[in-house]
């Protein structure tokens, strides 16, 4: 068998590797050059996937990457995984899922099998999809070609073999079903069949709403805690042991990643579509939204107690990427941290050991060339403040409590070290 993955990205590529290192033969397609060049050439663009099990699979005849979306005509599946992103009024952006779609459409061919996997609101597949693979292909889903939605559950920097994690897959109809099953059953260990494609849409929109309302929670309980003295980091540990109907949050500097500030809003707007509200959403957002600046405040107080002010302050942002350990830099809340600093007079600077260089990016591209400072007593003890915002294990905070004069913790890393009085504030 062989299947196409359109996107190479955090999710269509530890797919691909998965389903070749399952004996599939996969053909990977992007729009990006420079991203086939390097995994034709067995290179990784993405750090926590080894470049050695990619060259090993191309080697191997398993798995190559192209451009060329008429070598579609051959497969017997095509998975798309490219970005659904937010317009700048929180509306989705549709318009890679429906440019893959019409650049699938003219090589599509009888008994093939297409599943969208970008997260998306309910009726996407069945609607949006559908139209754009049936006009171009003179085709009909579910009596020419099958159509699916089976959502990715990737968690990136999670040691977990996405093998193991259970795939939930709808079907536009029962035969559509069941050939997706037979071509996910290759490569996932347990499959999760649903009613239909709005079903598994739905599904992962629950999963993560589930995920910011709670996190939006845990954000808020912290000030509550904080005003009456008590450790918000405590109570959790301690809540964490109840062995049935809790399960833990952590507290951060905001939501960050392509996934959890993004996709209820896909949902917000399609609830509006039908007549319905989505308040729970709406407000985890805001307070969400509202965590840099909370974060910023516990600054100021941190450095007033130490007699320092903002203005033409040396600031060091530590930890670029939206979440510990990977590289992913996309919606992270360290640069609405940057931003918010600048804009206080601050002179900002920041250290990652995973991101060295900060690339262009959509929503903050006067960042793009910035480097991250090295580490070294003289660097970091020259920094008025350091402000945690991502806690890497590949960072060494025992150094950090060591040399720096004064240290903001949003992710309570630092819980672990005793420190002169004022030196340490969780925030
Ligand atoms: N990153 C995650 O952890 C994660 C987890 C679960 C679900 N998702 C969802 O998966 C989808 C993909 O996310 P991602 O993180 O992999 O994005 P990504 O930006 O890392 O990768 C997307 C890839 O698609 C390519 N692409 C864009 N338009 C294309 C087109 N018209 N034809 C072919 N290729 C095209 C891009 O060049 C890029 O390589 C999104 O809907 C996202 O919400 C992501």
């Amino acid at each position: 068998m062989t299947i196409a993955i359109v996107g190479l990205g955090y999710v269509g590529l530890p797919l691909a590797l998965q389903f070749a290192r399952s004996g599939v033969r996969v053909l990977g397609i992007d729009v990006d050059a420079k991203k086939v060049a390097s995994l034709n050439a067995g290179r990784s663009y993405i750090r926590h996937i080894p470049a050695t099990e990619i060259k090993k699979l191309v080697r191997a005849g398993k798995f190559a990457a192209t451009t060329d979306f008429a070598r579609l005509k051959k497969v017997a599946a095509t998975l798309i995984c490219v970005p659904t992103p937010l317009k700048k009024n929180r509306a989705p952006d549709l318009s890679f899922v429906l440019n893959t779609g019409k650049s699938i459409a003219p090589h599509l061919q009888r008994g093939q099998l297409v599943v969208l996997e970008s997260t998306t609101y309910p009726g996407t597949t069945e609607n949006e999809l559908r139209a754009v693979l049936e006009r171009g292909s003179k085709l009909k889903a579910g009596k020419d070609f099958h159509l699916a939605f089976s959502p990715e559950r990737e968690d990136p920097g999670n040691p977990k073999n996405i093998a193991q994690i259970p795939k939930v897959i709808g079907g536009y109809t029962p035969a559509c079903l069941a050939a997706a099953q037979q071509v996910y059953a290759r490569a996932i260990r347990t499959l999760v069949p649903v009613a239909n494609c709005r079903t598994a849409e739905a599904a992962k929109l629950l999963e993560n709403v589930f995920r910011s309302v709670n996190i939006a929670l845990v954000n808020e309980l912290k000030g509550v805690y904080t005003a009456m003295d008590i450790d918000v980091w405590d109570v959790i540990a301690a809540a964490r042991t109840k062995p049935f109907g809790f399960m833990p949050f952590y507290p951060g500097p905001g939501l960050g990643g392509h996934c959890i500030p993004i996709d209820p809003f896909y949902l917000a707007w399609k609830a509006k579509q039908v007549g319905q509200e989505t308040r729970f959403v709406e407000l985890a957002g805001e307070i969400n939204r509202a965590m840099p600046s909370k974060v910023i405040r516990r600054l100021t107080q941190a450095m007033a107690a130490q007699k320092k002010i903002l203005r033409r302050a040396r600031v060091l942002v530590l930890g670029l990427a939206y979440k510990a350990n990977v590289d992913d830099d996309r919606e992270s809340p360290s640069y609405v941290l940057m931003d918010l600093l600048k804009a206080r007079g601050a002179k900002v600077f920041y250290f990652d050991p995973h991101v060295p260089v900060i690339k262009p990016t959509r929503e903050h591209p006067h960042w793009a060339g910035t480097k991250s400072v090295k580490w070294n007593r003289k660097t970091i003890s020259s920094f008025d403040a350091v402000l945690i915002s991502t806690a890497h294990d590949a960072v060494n905070y025992l150094q950090l409590a060591e040399w720096s004069p004064l240290i903001v913790d949003t992710r309570n890393v630092m819980s672990q070290f005793t420190s002169a009085p004022g030196k340490i504030w969780p925030a």
